[in-house]
């Protein structure tokens, strides 16, 4: 039905119908593009970060709106230590504007804050920013805003897999009885349970690749690619990805009735 989706400006289309029976539960987005939206306009690469945190109030809403059980956003990656200081401290100031600002609205949405990653290693008051948040919104029991912070795939394979080989080492687990769940278990989304794997990731600004983000979790999730810059993503160009995700066919290695 959706076979005219336009990535290239998805939000074009205004006769999106979305069936509200068959809403991804948990969606993923990789959010960028925020420094070439700064660039385009002559602004310094934090404007467009600054930009992209009121695109998540937006969004978070939005998914909310529409029944999204999960929405995890990657906020930050282990990878992005490499920036240029001025920004990394922007980027560990910003989840502390963000939660000042809209803790109230979250709780109004019945959103519930959870995080992932390695977050001991953010600045104590980032941390604190972020566990305050998870505080204050422990009792909401609607969707779940998931951040990725400091999270890279790759080492939380590795610390999963240090964590099970603990449990072996220990006597507790048999290696044959190591399992799927097991790993799933092991990984930053087990707390995610039962929506551990995202069904729909999303990643804006026309970069078609994974940069490191649920490498295990996303086996079977319908990807889509839009060119839309995160800081100019609305609650139309959402609608519009998951009209694509509705217009897939997942088989999972099976068949069904479709040629
Ligand atoms: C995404 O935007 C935000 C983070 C990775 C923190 P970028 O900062 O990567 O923006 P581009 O890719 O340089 O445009
Ligand atoms: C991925 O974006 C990380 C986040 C969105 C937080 P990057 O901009 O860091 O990814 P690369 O460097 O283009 O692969
Ligand atoms: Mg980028």
């Amino acid at each position: 039905m959706f076979a005219f989706f336009n990535k290239n400006d998805p939000a074009d289309k205004t006769d999106v119908q979305l069936d509200p029976q068959r809403v991804p539960a948990h969606v993923a987005i990789i959010m960028d593009g925020n420094g070439r939206w700064a660039k385009a306009r002559h602004l310094p690469r934090i404007a467009g970060h600054k930009e992209g945190m009121n695109t998540v109030k937006k969004i978070t809403v939005a998914a909310s709106d529409l029944g999204v059980k999960v929405l995890t956003l990657y906020a930050f990656s282990t990878e992005n230590w490499k920036r240029p200081s001025d920004e990394v401290n922007y980027l560990m100031q910003l989840p502390v504007n963000f939660f000042d600002t809209f803790v109230p609205d979250l709780i109004k949405n019945n959103v519930r804050v959870a995080v992932m990653g390695y977050t001991d290693k953010l600045p104590a008051a980032t941390q604190k920013a972020v566990h305050d948040a998870i505080e204050d919104t422990k009792d909401c029991d609607g969707m779940v805003l998931n951040f990725a912070l400091n999270y890279g795939s790759r080492a939380e394979m590795v610390t999963g897999v240090q964590k099970i080989a603990r449990a072996v080492a220990e006597g507790q687990l048999q290696p044959a009885d190591i399992t799927e769940k097991t790993v799933d278990q092991a990984l930053m989304t087990a707390p995610l349970a039962p929506y551990n794997d995202p069904d729909l990731l999303i990643r804006t600004s026309g970069e078609e690749r994974i940069s490191n983000f649920l490498l295990w979790q996303i086996a079977y999730s319908e990807l889509v690619f839009t060119d839309v810059k995160w800081p100019d993503f609305t609650a139309a160009t959402l609608q519009a990805c998951i009209a694509d995700f509705q217009s897939r066919d997942r088989r999972f290695g099976g068949l069904t009735d479709k040629k």
